[in-house]
Formats: structure tokens, sequence, C-alpha cells
């Protein structure tokens, strides 16, 4: 069974009997923490980009368990240097692991490194396809990601002022083309507020494509 926690913000976990991935891990200076990062067990750790509410608590997590980081080349060298297993991709690279493989997506946002670069993650993980869209602005070539793979879950940003916004990702949604959305990187702050009953239900309305809601701390299922 493949299960997708939301632990807040843009950090996400997924897993099933054997795995876990953890996804821009930002728990310590969440205002809405919903687990220690002491608790966090997983096998990887995928970073999308250097600012502090992706990069995080990646590092400790990572150490603890002596998971793989898996990012763009700068992000992973510098957790390479502070001690961390890392496999280091970059922009429009595939590569096979384990459970499936990780392919590294454009997105359009500040690196948080130097001589870095954002960027996105598509996930096959055990027969299920997840993209975690990062920080990003609305682009056209979301279309290409939809025609490249087959998305069955996306996990987007709807906060607006750093990303896009719940309009932008309606577009997202239109040429993503996933079988299932689920928003992301709103309401942690004020000038991220948000309300995704909105955005459900204009993507729901227009698109007939699924959205769910997940609080932060709640798990569901992957079907
Ligand atoms: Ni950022
Ligand atoms: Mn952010």
């Amino acid at each position: 069974m493949t299960t997708l926690s939301f632990l807040g913000h843009a950090c996400f976990q997924l897993s099933n009997e054997t795995t876990s991935i953890v996804f821009d891990p930002f728990l310590t200076d969440n205002p809405f923490q919903v687990v220690k990062p002491e608790a966090v067990k997983c096998n990887y750790v995928l970073v999308s980009h250097g600012h502090a509410d992706h990069l995080g608590d990646a590092i400790s997590i990572a150490k603890q368990n002596d998971a793989t980081v898996i990012a763009t080349a700068e992000i992973a060298g510098e957790c390479g240097r502070q001690g961390c297993k890392n496999h280091a991709m970059h922009l429009g690279g595939k590569h096979a692991f384990d459970f499936g493989y990780v392919r590294i997506t454009l997105a359009f946002h500040g690196a948080g490194i130097p001589g870095g670069h954002a960027c996105g993650f598509i996930v096959k993980f055990f027969g299920t396809t997840v993209y975690f869209a990062g920080d990003t602005a609305l682009f056209g070539d979301m279309a290409l990601l939809g025609k490249l793979e087959s998305i069955d879950w996306a996990l987007l940003p709807i906060g607006d002022n750093y990303t896009m916004g719940p309009d932008d990702a309606v577009e997202a949604v239109s040429l993503l083309k996933p079988k299932q959305v689920i928003p992301m990187h709103y309401n942690t702050w004020p000038v991220i507020a948000q309300n995704p009953e909105i955005f459900k239900q204009n993507v729901e309305n227009r698109l007939h494509i699924p959205v769910t809601i997940m609080q932060p701390g709640e798990t569901i299922t992957l079907g």
C-alpha cells in the first residue's frame, strides 16, 4: 500500500512497506509543525532548492536515517559536504532507483544556493507517478511534462507571492493533465494565505480533475 503524508507547507512523505521518501522537510521552523524532525524515518530525502523552507531539516533527517539526498548538484554537493549520502542530478535528468525513478523537472524560482537552480521532481514510486512541482511559477512547458509522463498525483503550490497562485495553478493542472491534484505551499504565513476550497472548486468545475486538500499531519492512500 502506498501512502502520502502531508507534513505541512511543501513537505510530503511518500511511503510503502519497504521505502519512504521525504520531500522538502521544513519542520523545525514551521509554525504548524506536526512532527519533530528526529521522529522522521526515511530512505531518501528530495530537496527542490536551497531556501530555508525547503532545505529545512533535510541534512539532519538524512544523517539520522543514513538516507540519500537526491537533488540538483549544488544542493547535493552541500549536503555531501555536511556528511550526507547524496545523489546529484540536474534539470532534465532521469535516474533509476530501487523504488522506480526520479526525473528532475524545471522550476522557475530562485535556487537558494550559489550557482544552482530550483527544480521539481517527477517520482515513479512502485507504479505511482507523483509530480512534486517545488516552488515555481506557471510555465508553458508543464504541458511537456504532461505529455512525457502520465502523472497520477500533482502536488502544486498555490500560495502566490513566492510561487504561482491559485488561478495560475488551475492553468498548471490544465497543462499537466494529472489524475489527481493536491495543493501545497499556502497558509504557512499570512503572505501566502489562500482558501484551497476555491482552488478545488475551480479545478473540479472547469477541468473535472479531483483535488484533495490535505491538512498538516494527514495521511492518505494513493489508489
Ligand atoms: Ni523558495
Ligand atoms: Mn518556498
